[in-house]
């Protein structure tokens, strides 16, 4: 059974995630997810967070309940929680380069004004492209 979790968050401090953090959270998301079979991707704007994970259910909820726990962000908000027939990620850890472009794409100003209904599209224009 493959569970979908996509979660919004805003990270601690002034300038967003660290350099150095973030590479903790990238490095440490890789290494776990190919471990535990999930597949994830992050856009990071500003102070704003947006992660989508797909895996096997009980992996995807041990990783959310440590993603939640981690000091380096807060206000975690859990958008979409489902249970999913096929994958629309397939990277274990994949950092989206362009946050502007995305943004645009979704017809957003600010990550935080994400609805559940514009994650599931974006992931499921994915899987169509
Ligand atoms: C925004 C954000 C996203 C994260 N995403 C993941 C993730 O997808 N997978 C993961 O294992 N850890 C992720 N982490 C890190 C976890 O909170 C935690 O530090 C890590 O899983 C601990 O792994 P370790 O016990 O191997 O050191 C994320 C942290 C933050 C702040």
């Amino acid at each position: 059974m493959l569970r979908r979790v996509v979660l919004t968050s805003r990270s601690i401090g002034t300038a967003g995630l660290s350099t150095v953090s973030l590479a903790h959270v990238l490095g440490a998301g890789e290494r776990n997810n190919r471990r535990d079979q999930i597949a994830s991707g992050m856009v990071i704007h500003g102070d704003r967070i947006l992660q989508a994970l797909e895996g096997p259910a009980l992996e995807v909820g041990r990783t959310v309940a440590r993603i939640r726990a981690d000091p380096r962000h807060t206000d975690v908000d859990v958008l979409v929680d489902a249970t999913v027939s096929s994958r629309t990620l397939t990277e274990p850890m994949v950092l989206c380069e362009d946050a502007e472009a995305f943004l645009r794409s979704v017809n957003l100003s600010c990550l935080s004004l994400m609805t559940p209904e514009m994650a599931e599209a974006v992931l499921e224009r994915r899987l169509a492209a």
